[in-house]
Order: C-alpha cells, then structure tokens, then sequence
C-alpha cells in the first residue's frame, strides 16, 4: 500500500501511468496534481472518475503552499513527477514557462518532500519514500550515426525544453547528495500511443492522413527517433517504483530506431489500408518544411542498466505498436476531435466546477 503523488497525471504519459498503477495497483492510493494546461486533459482519465483511492486535484507544481498542503494532508510516500511544459517546438517559441514549470516547479516538490520527509540532519525518511523524476533521453544532445545513450552520457542539451529538464535533472541528483533524498531519475526516448497530444509527430500525421491534410516533415526527414509504446514506459516507471535504487538514473527505450520519413510513410500505409484507399492516396500530402532549429540528428538509448538490474523489458515492437495507436486514433476520433475544436478544456469546469 503506497500512496503516490503524480504530477502531470492529465498529460499524454501521466494519464496512461494512472491507469497502470490503477490496474496493477489496485490498492494503491494516488493523488493526481495537475495544473490543466493546454496539454492537460481529464477526458484521459474518464474511467476512473469517482474510483476510490483516486483523487484528482487542479494545481500548479510551482505552488509552494498547495503542495506542501497535499503533502501533509495525504501523507504522500512516493512522487512521480511527469509534470512539464514538454513540447520542443512550444520551447522554441517561447521558453520561459518550460523555465517556470519544469526547473522551479521541480524545485518546489523537491524541497517539499525534503520537509516532509526530513531528510538531512534528521533523517526520517522511509522505505517506502522515493521521489521519481522523469525526463528524456534529449538531455543527452545529439547522437551521430553510431552509437547510444548510457547513463554515462555527459549532458549536451540544445533546445530550452532540453535544458530545463537537463536542469531539474541535475537538481534531482543534487537532493539526494546533499540532503539524502531518496531520489531517482528516469531518461527515456519518445513515447507514442494512446492519449497523445496532438502536437506531437505521430499523432499529428495521424490525424491529419486522416482528415487529407499536410503531413509536414522537417528538414530532410533523416532525423532518428527510438521509439517506445507508452505503456512499456509505464512499466518501466512501474519497476522504478518498485525495485529501483536510490540515486540512480536508468535510460530507457523501446530499441526501435526510425527516421522521421520512414514513420509518416508507414502512418500513410496504415490509414490507407485501415480506410480501403488506394494505395498512396495518404503519402501525396507529405510535405518537406523548414527545419526546426538546432534540431537533434539522433537519439537512441542503451537500456541495458535498467533490463539487467530491474529485469524490465519493452514488450511492443514498433509495428505492433504504431499499428496499436493508428487503431486507437481510428476508435477514439471523439477524443481529439473534442481537442482539434477546443471543447476539451470545458470538461473540467463540467466534471469538477458545475457540480
Ligand atoms: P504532456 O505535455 O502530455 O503532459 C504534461 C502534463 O503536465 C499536462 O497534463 C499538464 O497540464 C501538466 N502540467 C504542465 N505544467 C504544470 C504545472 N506547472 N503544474 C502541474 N501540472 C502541470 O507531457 P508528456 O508527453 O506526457 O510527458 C510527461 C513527462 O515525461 C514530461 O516530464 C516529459 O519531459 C517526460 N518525457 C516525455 C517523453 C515523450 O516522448 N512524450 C519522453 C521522455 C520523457
Ligand atoms: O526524446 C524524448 C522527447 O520526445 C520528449 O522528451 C519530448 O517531451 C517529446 O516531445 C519528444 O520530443 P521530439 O522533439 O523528439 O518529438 P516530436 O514529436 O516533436 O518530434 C519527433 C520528430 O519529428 C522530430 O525529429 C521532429 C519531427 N517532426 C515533428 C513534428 C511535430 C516533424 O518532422 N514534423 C512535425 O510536424
């Protein structure tokens, strides 16, 4: 029995890890703190309203006050922070909330378990406490055509998202040298799957194949992903939780290594043979643009560490998983149509204000 704070729990990743806590967990007690942004959304956690040992709250990680209360008031033993601004273009545009959310609002949960848990000169912290900070393989730059990611990797961050997680990643590692925080950083390559944000390359192409509109490619269309089914992230996160070491930092990815091209024309394939039409139909509307700057080449992770000492292993291949999500954008067209028209953001006022 462990009560956990999840930060970010509306978001693409978060929602989906509520749901496998919930499930593998059922006795768990979770505490969702999520600030609604643009990128929040409670239609991803539809099935869980009213759960027992669910509890949603609206806030802001950068509030001092509101997180100390949810520390003291739920006796929270474990964090798992997802909580930030996490789209690299958005942090090109305009970086200073990513600076806001991603460093302070870290910060600002650090420092409160640290209180809550005295760690320091009187350590009372528990077995159970550990705080979980998940971030990104983009800390680690930009790769060339060989190689991967370790936990060794010197940090070479090149967008502002990359820098403010490379920043709260260091604070992490900080809290527990200095004051023994049980802290735990996770690294982890691109997620797709249900759920996501459509800002995001595979939800993109996807919705717009499926609506006959551009699907924009950046550049020449080379740059390298590894890609991971959010679900196996999950139980990445879930083996974290669990067995993990404090201290350490575990890279994870899904070993499925693919240039952007490669992914929308195999997207364009599977929409046209999900919707009955000619073959090419979908890849006409793919359009090479302006290339984004300071765009990382290639990312790709060893995970060795985290499959040897936490026996963790994803379990989609990228096939099955690509095929997995096209399905679920097909099957769900109410979910993102409520996002492409805005109407998502009037749940919540509905569900928790209007009552
Ligand atoms: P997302 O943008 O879908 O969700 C972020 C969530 O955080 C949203 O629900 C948003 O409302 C919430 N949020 C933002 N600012 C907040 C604040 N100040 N206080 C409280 N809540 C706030 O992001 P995601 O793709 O689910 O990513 C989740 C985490 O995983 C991020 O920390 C991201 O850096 C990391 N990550 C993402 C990927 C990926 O491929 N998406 C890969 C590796 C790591
Ligand atoms: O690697 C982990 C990171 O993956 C996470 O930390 C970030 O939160 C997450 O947003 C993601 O970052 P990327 O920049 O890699 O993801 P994005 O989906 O924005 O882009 C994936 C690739 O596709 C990248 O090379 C840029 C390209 N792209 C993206 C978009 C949105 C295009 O070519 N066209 C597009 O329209």
């Amino acid at each position: 029995m462990k009560t956990i704070l999840v930060t970010g729990g509306a978001g693409f990743i978060g929602s989906n890890f509520v749901r496998h806590v919930k499930g593998a967990h059922p006795d768990y007690s979770i505490i969702n703190l999520d600030k609604l942004t643009y990128a929040g959304n409670l239609e991803n956690l539809k099935s869980l309203e009213g759960e027992s040992g669910y509890t949603f709250i609206k806030g802001d990680i950068c509030d001092r006050g509101l997180v100390d209360e949810i520390f003291k008031k739920y006796s929270i033993d474990t964090v798992v922070n997802f909580a930030a601004e996490s789209h690299v273009d958005r942090s090109i545009l305009g970086p200073e909330e990513f600076i806001r959310t991603n460093i302070m609002g870290t910060f600002v949960l650090l420092e409160a378990a640290r209180r809550y848990w005295q760690t320091g000169s009187n350590d009372t912290a528990t077995s159970k406490n550990l705080f979980v900070h998940v971030s990104t393989d983009e800390v680690y730059g930009s790769l060339g055509e060989e190689g991967l990611f370790t936990e060794e990797t010197p940090y070479a961050p090149n967008s502002p998202y990359s820098a403010s997680k490379a920043s709260s990643d260091h604070l992490a590692r900080a809290y527990f040298k200095t004051y023994g925080l049980p802290t735990i950083t996770t690294n982890c390559s691109n997620n797709y799957g249900p759920y996501q944000f459509p800002e995001k390359l595979i939800p993109l192409m996807i919705i717009n194949a499926l609506n006959e509109k551009p699907l924009p490619v950046y550049g020449d269309g080379k740059n390298v992903r590894d890609w991971i089914y959010v679900e196996d992230h999950c139980s990445a996160i879930d083996s974290v939780v669990h067995s993990g070491k404090s201290g350490e930092v575990y890279n994870i990815g899904g070993g499925n290594e693919w240039q952007n091209t490669a992914i929308v024309r195999l997207i364009c394939e599977l929409v046209e043979s999900k919707l009955g039409l000619p073959a090419g139909d979908r890849k006409r509307l793919i359009e090479f643009v302006k290339d984004r700057p300071g765009h990382d080449r290639r990312y790709a992770m060893d995970s060795s560490k985290i499959k040897k000492e936490l026996g963790w292993a994803p379990r989609h291949t990228f096939r099955q998983g690509i095929e997995k999500t096209v399905d679920w954008y097909l099957d769900n067209r109410n979910w993102w149509e409520r996002i492409l028209s805005g109407e998502y953001m009037e749940y919540y006022k509905k569900q928790y204000e209007e009552r």
